[in-house]
């Protein structure tokens, strides 16, 4: 097995990490500073999102140079000592690669937009008006709006996936991917542990640009209809196998959203593009299609048991299974899975143990390991993420209340994925002497690091318990996964086997009293369990245990 498929990687959102400059936001050097904390949790990779010079119109997934730290971070120094330190530590760095879109500040873009005719004129996607002077398709951005904006300098339009200051690449320029490579390679040269590569399934773009039909009132329809995972794209992807990751020890993760489980093949493993590919049925389980947070539709524990199912299934012959239920764009997963959640403790472990013990690599998101919850903020100017701000105006345009679209907002805002640590209950929680960029949780006072670090019955100390019992227990890392209970509504219980174990994790995704017959339950013996008791047959509300055969 490889060293990334046997440790934890924690996805880690530098901004809100550790301020070291009381600038407000977070620093490299604030993470070389905790490294201690992130080893005490079992981490042997730590996903950066992205770092890099950015406006931070999207924070930092707007990138104006590849191969710079954006100064609010630090310095390429700080870069490489954090690399180095880390290293000591048995922890390897990953990068947040951001291809399918540059900054519109990023110099590149700034050439390109001059003319019809310079020499980076086709590194972005430009298209005339219609006759009419309107945009070239009703392709509406993922974050709301026309998917085109009108550029004066070129008297023609460029299109962005995402928002305006994000203009997508033109990958099918082969100097626009040498010049995308040559970054990654600058990234491995410096000794990063892997990639995360954003957005992936957007890079190729369609033979022809046509309207669709309308999927709202507004007269357009999602790009991701129009552009998503466009044929040919493969193409793309082993060549940047083949330029990039082969011959090197380093893994990639792709985010990859709607690839089918009979294309995996191509995408993941031995022969496919990738390590790993973060797909989203899971956590998208309201949104069948287009995430659009003012139209979820209702989902059961069933549903999510048959996504895990699924993908568990399909990553069985094909590559490797990066398990998440957070990361910096979804909500805390307490207040997803289990909105009128009484027992939020209990909650947060039921859910850290499906994390570490499905089949596959764990990736735990920042603040997930201390059980943080959603925020909500009065009103949408407290908000600073981008697609809260356009998924509030959508709901308004698509006839809702200020009220009803708030709501969408507490729901669903990625801001409350990026609220920043909570190391004590100090000031600003020990993460910054100045003015924190998004509030500080008003929870604080109680869940932070050090006081859950003194409880042995934190959310803290059960990660910690969990990361020592992977260790303890190969099955969890090498073992096969096999479900049963399959047709239980709210238990999800599965076996994990290798050579030298099998163990039985049974975990009660409800809040109600359960029994279930023990028929297909062999091993008596307990070795987790988030309550005080275990008793044969039966678990109590958001109970879960993991129990061996043999001690
Ligand atoms: C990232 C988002 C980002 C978007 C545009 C993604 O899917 O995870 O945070 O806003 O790509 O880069």
């Amino acid at each position: 097995m490889k060293w990334w498929q046997k440790t934890i990687a924690y996805e880690l959102y530098p901004k809100s990490f550790l301020d070291t400059e009381g600038q407000g936001t977070g620093t490299i050097r604030g993470i070389t500073q905790k490294l201690d904390y992130l080893e005490s949790l079992g981490i042997g990779a730590v996903w950066l999102t992205p770092v890099c010079r950015s406006p931070m119109v999207d924070n930092g997934y707007d990138i104006a140079d590849y191969t710079d730290i954006d100064p609010s971070y630090g310095t390429m120094e700080d870069m490489k000592e954090l690399i180095a330190k880390a290293k000591e530590k048995n922890i390897r760095i990953v990068m947040d690669l951001v291809f399918n879109h540059t900054s519109d500040q990023n110099p590149w873009f700034l050439e390109s937009k001059m003319s019809k005719n310079n020499p980076k004129s086709s590194w972005y996607i430009w298209r005339d008006a219609k006759e009419d002077g309107s945009a070239p398709t009703n392709w509406r951005s993922i974050f709301g709006g026309s998917a085109w904006t009108w550029c004066e300098e070129r008297q023609q339009y460029y299109l962005h996936t995402f928002a305006s200051q994000q203009p997508d690449l033109n990958w099918a320029d082969e100097d626009v991917r040498k010049a995308l490579y040559q970054a990654a390679n600058f990234w491995v040269d410096l000794g990063a542990g892997g990639f995360r590569i954003d957005a992936i399934t957007y890079i190729r773009k369609p033979d022809e640009f046509k309207d669709g039909v309308p999927d709202a009132d507004d007269g357009m329809i999602s790009v991701h209809d129009m552009t998503a995972n466009t044929p040919g794209i493969l193409e793309y992807l082993y060549e940047f196998k083949r330029e990039v990751s082969e011959g090197h020890d380093i893994f990639t993760v792709a985010e990859a959203n709607g690839v089918s489980a009979d294309e995996l093949k191509y995408w993941v493993g031995e022969h496919g593009a990738f390590d790993m590919l973060f797909e989203f049925s899971h956590v998208n389980l309201e949104f069948k299609g287009v995430e659009t947070w003012c139209r979820p539709d209702p989902w059961t524990i069933s549903d999510l048991k048959r996504a895990l199912r699924n993908s568990q299934n399909a990553t069985k012959a094909n590559g490797w299974y990066p398990a998440f239920f957070e990361n910096h764009d979804k909500p805390r997963c307490i207040d997803h899975y289990f909105p009128e959640c009484s027992d939020p403790s209990s909650a947060a472990k039921a859910m850290g143990t499906l994390l570490m013990t499905l089949r596959g690599t764990p990736f735990l998101y920042q603040g997930q390991e201390l059980g943080y919850r959603n925020v909500a903020w009065p009103s949408i100017d407290c908000y600073n993420d981008i697609s809260s701000i356009g998924q509030y105006q959508f709901a308004l345009s698509e006839g809702l209340t200020e009220e009803e679209a708030m709501k969408c907002v507490h729901t669903f805002s990625r801001d409350s994925a990026r609220t920043p640590m909570q190391w004590d209950d100090t000031e600003n929680a020990g993460f910054s002497s100045g003015t924190p960029w998004l509030p500080i949780h008003d929870d604080y006072k109680e869940v932070n690091v050090e006081k859950e670090s003194r409880d042995p019955d934190s959310v803290l100390s059960w990660y910690r318990t969990l990361a020592e019992i992977r260790q303890e227990h190969s099955a969890l890392i090498s073992g096969d996964w096999t479900e049963f209970m399959k047709d239980d509504p709210d238990i999800i219980a599965y076996k994990r086997k290798n050579d030298e174990e099998e163990l039985y994790i049974l975990i009660n995704l409800s809040e109600k009293q359960r029994t279930f017959s023990t028929e297909s339950v062999t091993a008596e013996h307990v070795i987790l369990n988030n309550k005080d008791t275990y008793e044969k047959g039966s678990l109590s509300p958001l109970q879960c245990v993991i129990l061996a055969e043999k001690l």
